[in-house]
């Protein structure tokens, strides 16, 4: 039997040179959303990439004398070492300035065009540069842009059209019978109320104040604007409209589309519009995140507080960084992100309830049995396991529900209670107690302890693994377990009782240091 396809997007980035941790979002979320996927055997496609063409990047590589493809090739090549960094998997990396993303590109705006889905007009309007977005004379917000209160400019210009307001009613149709299509659901009502039922205008989809962009093949004058070059990322990576197409075939339609919120409308709106114009099946799912805030407002440059992401990956490591921006701000609603809170995560959750658990049970096993696991018939049951059974291997059905609705924080929660039910467990079985005593049977409850230990710490470790994608393999390591590919599987962690007989632990070094808030 074939794996199904699981193909999930994040949007196309804005090559920009102040790359703040708020930007690492969304791609984190999907991250960890591909590496389970994979894990539940799924067939994995996992795009991200770079949105390169405009006005604003003509306009900066003007001020930095260098072309535009010059400027955004260092960028982007900046943008690439932080998802390394990041320790992003994703499959592809498409850049809008791909050849065969121009290609595809120029096709579908062609097509359109011939089947009067596209046509010319005229075009007046209020732009806003730094946005790239333009506006109606009311939309305007005391004459500036409503969205970032910048000055904006009056334009008029011929402009080729997209038909969107052909494609309302069947948008609407389909976003009422197709429930799980815009999540989470107050995103839903708001397309539905604020921009579909109110009715929708044609869309400009060409320039011609500025030549950065693909140019229309049929009218020269004219480069392709915004949203049909970049929301065609989805599709053009995979082939479409190309002799090899056999990925397009594959994946598509996607399962999910992960964006923030501020461009949902773009995917739940002009993207269907754009697939039904193709007549392209639409993807399963648009999910529109929140905003990591800063001072009260979306993040952008920093004020003292440190936000540059790899500054923040030197001093913590990846790993905290993910367990941080995956674990503090339910998904879909806006979060803080300090300092302090970050530290204070490291603390409690990481340094102190994992790692802790991690370096108590390793120096205990060492301590009390050379490190080596005694086999069975020397360990006896000591105090409550079931519960922590039921907190590790049991918990992978509440896991599924929470990555299945995107709740990252609900799935790490899950995770944490059996972490947490261990510490307790070895407070309440008190193991240095058990060691002391000269009854053979507290001898064989000691190894029992030191079993039910060691067989969660496997389990969470496995489970850890979409979220901390390096610190499961230390924890192995430390358990002695590390390469024994079949009890290290996703399915393996929903069974009890796989840690081996005479497995060997071995001492490692710290997995999180507790950080000095005071010292930061
Ligand atoms: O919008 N908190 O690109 P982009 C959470 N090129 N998420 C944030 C964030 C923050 N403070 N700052 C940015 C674009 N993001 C277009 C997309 S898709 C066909 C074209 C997220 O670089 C943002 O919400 O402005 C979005 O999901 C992603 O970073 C890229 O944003
Ligand atoms: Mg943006």
């Amino acid at each position: 039997m074939s794996k199904p396809t699981y193909y999930i997007t994040t949007p196309i980035y804005y090559p920009s040179d102040n790359l703040h941790i708020g930007h690492s979002y969304t791609t984190v979320a999907a991250d960890t959303e591909a590496r389970y996927r994979r894990l539940k055997g799924y067939d994995v496609m996992f795009l991200t990439g770079t949105d390169e063409h405009g006005l604003k990047i003509q306009r900066k590589a003007e001020e930095k004398g260098v072309t535009p493809k010059e400027y955004v090739d260092e960028i982007v090549s900046g943008i690439i070492k932080l998802w390394d960094t990041m320790n992003i998997s994703n499959d592809r990396f498409i850049r809008t300035t791909d050849d065969h993303h121009v290609k595809t590109v120029q096709k579908i705006f062609k097509q359109l065009y011939d089947q009067g889905d596209i046509y010319k007009s005229e075009y007046e309007g209020w732009y806003c540069t730094p946005c790239e977005s333009f506006w109606t004379e009311t939309q305007l917000k005391d004459g500036k842009c409503p969205d970032c209160g910048r000055p904006v400019e009056l334009t008029r210009e011929e402009s080729y059209f997209f038909r969107l307001s052909k494609y309302q009613d069947r948008i609407i149709e389909y976003i009422e019978s197709h429930p799980d299509f815009i999540q989470p659901v107050s995103r839903r009502n708001e397309m539905l109320s604020n921009f579909l039922r109110p009715g929708l205008e044609d869309l400009c989809v060409s320039r011609t104040t500025f030549d950065w962009g693909i140019p229309v093949t049929f009218d020269d004058k004219h480069v392709v604007y915004v949203w049909v070059d970049a929301l065609s990322n989805y599709i053009s990576a995979l082939g479409y409209g190309s002799d090899d197409d056999g990925d397009f075939r594959r994946y598509w339609p996607a399962q999910l589309h992960l964006v923030g919120k501020e461009i949902i409308r773009f995917h739940t709106i002009i993207w269907p519009a754009i697939l039904m114009a193709l007549d392209l099946p639409l993807p399963e799912q648009v999910y529109g995140h929140g905003w990591l805030l800063l001072d009260g407002g979306k993040m952008s440059k920093s004020k003292g507080n440190v936000v540059d992401p790899v500054i923040l990956t030197e001093k913590y490591g990846t790993d905290a960084i993910r367990y941080f921006l995956l674990r503090e701000v339910p998904f879909g609603s806006d979060g803080v992100f300090s300092n302090e809170a970050l530290i204070a995560r490291i603390n409690a959750d990481l340094a102190n309830d994992l790692g802790n658990l991690v370096s108590r049970t390793v120096s205990m096993q060492l301590k009390y049995f050379n490190g080596v696991m005694p086999s069975a018939e020397d360990r006896i049951s000591c105090g409550p396991e079931d519960e922590v059974i039921a907190l590790t291997a049991g918990n992978s059905a509440a896991i599924d529900e929470a990555m299945d609705a995107l709740q990252f924080p609900t799935a790490l929660t899950e995770l944490w209670k059996g972490i947490s039910r261990m510490n307790k467990y070895i407070d309440e079985t008190a193991p240095w107690v058990l060691a002391k005593s000269s009854d053979p049977d507290d001898r064989r409850r000691l190894a029992g302890v030191m079993y039910t230990l060691l067989e969660g710490i496997r389990i969470v470790s496995v489970k850890l693994e979409p979220f901390m994608p390096s610190t499961p393999a230390k924890i192995q390591e430390q358990a002695g377990i590390a390469g024994n590919a079949d009890i290290l599987t996703w399915e393996s962690s929903s069974k009890w009782g796989l840690y081996p007989d005479g497995a060997e632990v071995k001492k490692g070094g710290v997995l999180f240091p507790r950080i000095d808030a005071e010292k930061q």
